[in-house]
């Protein structure tokens, strides 16, 4: 059986870990992976999840099977969240949730649901778009196309660009859309551009799937989700899901949601598009793990709980926002006639390098800078000699162009 898997490709995001581990060189530069680091380096815990796993342990609690749809006080906590409390989708209870295994999960689980009802809708995705994501929908046979978003040589957002591609989208085709933090880019949208996706999207009978994965990374938890919220009081039907991983800092543990936002006014049974969220994540696997999603629902019905973890999610922010702000100044030290400022306005983590992917190549191979594709360099994860090396060998890349 096994013998035919032979001289099997690794995907590039997994290469690039494998030729990252496999570098003996001291002095790499890991920009790579997705997590937040602290000052000194370290992906830390917050000390609101801490102290809400100190609360579960003390708790009796039981260990038994939930449903497949998994944590539902944390599903209704995170569409407060995401949504507000106020949003006409909940007041209309127009959503049905279940708790996944994080949001990788959650977009696979959407795949399989819309191939099932409509193996005829297609994938529209930005480009460029965090790698693993496409898989989700390819692997379930779903055809993909790209959509305009970002030129990354000049790094500027296509908004024209991507509304004339996006007028390709069929009746119930999937766009895909980050809901803030864009990855890998760091570009949003601002409001007016998310009522005009609404308005391609009411036009062309496209079903979307917002994916807010970095909630309160980019200008605060409530400024993040302006767009989105907006966005969708004016579509009539959406996929929603939203990562906890991220903003909680319990990437290991896997949590995040997947909702479903129907029609007002089409008929639609809710407790049967219930039923069949449930057997779609059940047939897929079986059930998400809890620890995850207790401890985010721990946090978000304690009061004390729930200002620690803003206060600790906005030190994150400010220090995302204090490390752009540094390598902008580092880059336009060591290039003096060129203008970073997109790094500073970017959002989250991930902005892109204005650079070729053979530039990126040299970077890798002689000077020991690992990116994810396009560039993509996690702002978040570096110190500050690392963005003086960055900015030097950037300036070294241009001059040789
Ligand atoms: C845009 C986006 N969506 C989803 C995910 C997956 O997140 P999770 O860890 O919750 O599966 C990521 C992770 O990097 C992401 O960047």
């Amino acid at each position: 059986m096994f013998k035919q898997i032979q001289h099997y490709k690794s995907d590039p995001i997994e290469s690039l870990f494998d030729r990252l581990a496999a570098d003996v060189n001291p002095a790499k530069i890991d920009l790579g992976i997705g997590v937040y680091r602290d000052y000194s380096g370290k992906v830390p815990v917050m000390q609101a999840v801490r102290r809400a796993e100190q609360q579960l342990f003390e708790r009796d609690l039981s260990k038994s099977y939930l449903s497949p749809l998994g944590n539902t006080a944390y599903c209704e906590d995170i569409e407060k969240l995401t949504l507000g409390v106020d949003h006409p989708i909940l007041r209309e209870g127009r959503i049905v949730s279940a708790q996944t295994p994080g949001a990788g999960s959650a977009l696979r689980a959407g795949a399989e649901l819309v191939n099932s009802l409509n193996p005829d809708s297609e994938l529209w995705a930005s480009q460029p778009i965090w790698g693993h994501q496409l898989e989700f929908f390819d692997k379930v046979g779903i055809k993909i196309n790209h959509y305009r978003y970002y030129d990354q040589l000049n790094s500027v957002l296509d908004f024209d660009g991507m509304l004339e591609d996006l007028k390709g989208m069929r009746p119930n085709d999937i766009f895909l859309v980050h809901g803030c933090c864009h990855n890998p880019t760091g570009q949003d949208l601002n409001l007016q551009q998310w009522q005009e996706l609404a308005n391609i999207v009411n036009q062309t009978g496209a079903l979307p799937f917002v994916d807010i994965a970095y909630q309160g990374f980019g200008e605060g938890i409530e400024e993040d989700v302006a767009g989105p919220r907006l966005f969708a009081e004016n579509v009539p039907q959406m996929l929603l899901t939203v990562s906890s991983s991220k903003s909680f800092g319990i990437y290991r543990e896997r949590a995040g949601i997947l909702s479903v936002i129907v029609a007002s006014d089409d008929g639609t049974d809710i407790e049967s598009v219930r039923l069949k969220l449930r057997d779609t994540v059940r047939q897929l696997y079986f059930m998400a793990p809890d620890h995850g999603a207790a401890v985010v629902h721990e946090i978000l019905s304690t009061p004390e709980l729930e200002q620690l973890w803003r206060q600790e999610l906005d030190e994150i922010r400010l220090h995302i926002i204090e490390m752009r702000r540094l390598l902008r100044l580092a880059i336009e030290k060591a290039n003096p006639d060129f203008d970073a400022e997109f790094i500073e306005h970017q959002h989250g983590m991930f902005s892109c390098l204005p650079i070729t992917a053979e530039e990126q190549e040299l970077m890798e191979q002689k000077h020991h800078i690992y990116m994810l594709p396009n560039a993509r360099m996690n702002v978040a994860a570096m110190n500050s000699k690392q963005s003086a090396i960055l900015a030097e060998v950037f300036a070294e890349v241009r001059a040789a162009r």
